[in-house]
This record gives structure tokens, C-alpha cells and sequence, in this order.
């Protein structure tokens, strides 16, 4: 039997009817259209469907549409604003922190919420912070490079505190 579930994306609200069943990563995709979050394993194990649920990094193939109920997700798509990429997003650009772009939505939401946390960053942080997310192509020195760039564009941008609060003792992924 369907549930009613009324939660925020991306600044939205929603209500939906979904399956018990059914995960909040199928949920974004699959009823919502947002295809930005990327099912790279399905098991919590590569970071590629990384969202913000309430200002927190988590992998949304790890738990159910339900359990959002009354959140606020974030997805990639909730990023840019007024069509200008947002500065993280603008970072991988630059420092070619992308190859074939699989991963690189779940990292650069985890990046950004990492940035949330902890604003100032050494490399060795980013590599361990981020180790949740998983690059096939194996470029993770410009995706470092970029998450380094990217919390300086957050900093200078006045957003590397959004949220602070709700991920104040949050680990990067879930
Ligand atoms: Fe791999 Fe969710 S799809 S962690
Ligand atoms: Fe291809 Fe990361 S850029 S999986």
C-alpha cells in the first residue's frame, strides 16, 4: 500500500504517494525526474547518489522515501543558482576534477557539505573525508585539488557555513 510522504527538494514542497519499499534515491529519480543522483552500486558503498537531507551529506540508496518525511533534501540539481554554478560545482570545472562524471554529483554534494563542517582543509583532509565517495576513473588528485579550490570559492562566497547546525557533528556520509 502507497504512503503519503510531503517533504522540500530543493527548495520545493513535494507530496508523493510511494511503496513502502521504496528508496529515497528511486524516489528522486525515478518520480521526481531528478537523475542527477547517480546509482552507482546500490549497496552504500560508492557515494554517487550522495544528497543533503536536512544540511547533512548522506548516500540516499541507504535509506527509504519514508524516512524523509518532513525533510529538506538537496540534490545536485539544487545547487546552481539563477543559472550560475555554485562554487563547488565551479571548482571541479576548473581543476578538471571530472572525467566520464559518474561519481562526481555525490562528490561534490559531499564536498559541499564537508565545506559546511569544516571550512579550512588540507588535502589529507579532503582525502579522508571524502573516502566514502568512489571514482572509477581514479582522478582523485584534481578532485582534491577541486574541493580545495571549491571551499576557498564557498568561503569568498559567504556559504561555507550554510547549515551548519544541522551537520555540525555529522560525518560526510552516511
Ligand atoms: Fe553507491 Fe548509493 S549508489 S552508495
Ligand atoms: Fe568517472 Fe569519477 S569521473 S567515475
Amino acid at each position: 500500500m502507497a504512503i503519503s510522504i510531503s517533504l522540500t527538494v530543493n527548495g520545493a514542497p513535494i507530496s508523493a504517494l510511494v511503496d513502502p519499499g521504496t528508496l529515497l534515491v528511486q524516489f528522486l529519480r525515478d518520480q521526481l525526474r531528478l537523475t542527477g543522483t547517480h546509482i552507482g552500486c546500490d549497496t552504500a558503498q560508492c557515494g554517487a547518489c550522495t544528497v543533503h537531507l536536512n544540511g547533512r551529506a548522506i548516500k540516499s540508496c541507504n535509506i527509504l522515501a519514508v524516512q524523509a518525511e518532513g525533510a529538506d533534501v538537496t540534490t545536485i540539481e539544487g545547487l546552481a543558482q539563477n543559472g550560475a554554478l555554485h562554487p563547488m560545482q565551479a571548482a571541479f570545472k576548473h581543476c578538471h576534477g571530472l572525467q566520464c562524471g559518474f561519481c562526481t554529483p555525490g562528490m561534490v554534494m559531499s564536498a559541499v557539505s564537508l565545506v559546511q563542517r569544516q571550512p579550512d582543509l588540507t588535502g589529507d583532509d579532503v582525502r579522508a573525508e571524502l573516502d566514502g565517495n568512489l571514482c572509477r576513473c581514479t582522478g582523485y588528485h584534481n578532485i582534491v585539488k577541486a574541493v580545495l579550490e571549491g571551499a576557498e570559492g564557498m568561503k569568498a562566497a559567504g556559504t561555507s557555513n550554510a547549515n551548519a547546525n544541522a551537520a555540525a557533528s555529522a560525518p560526510a556520509t552516511a
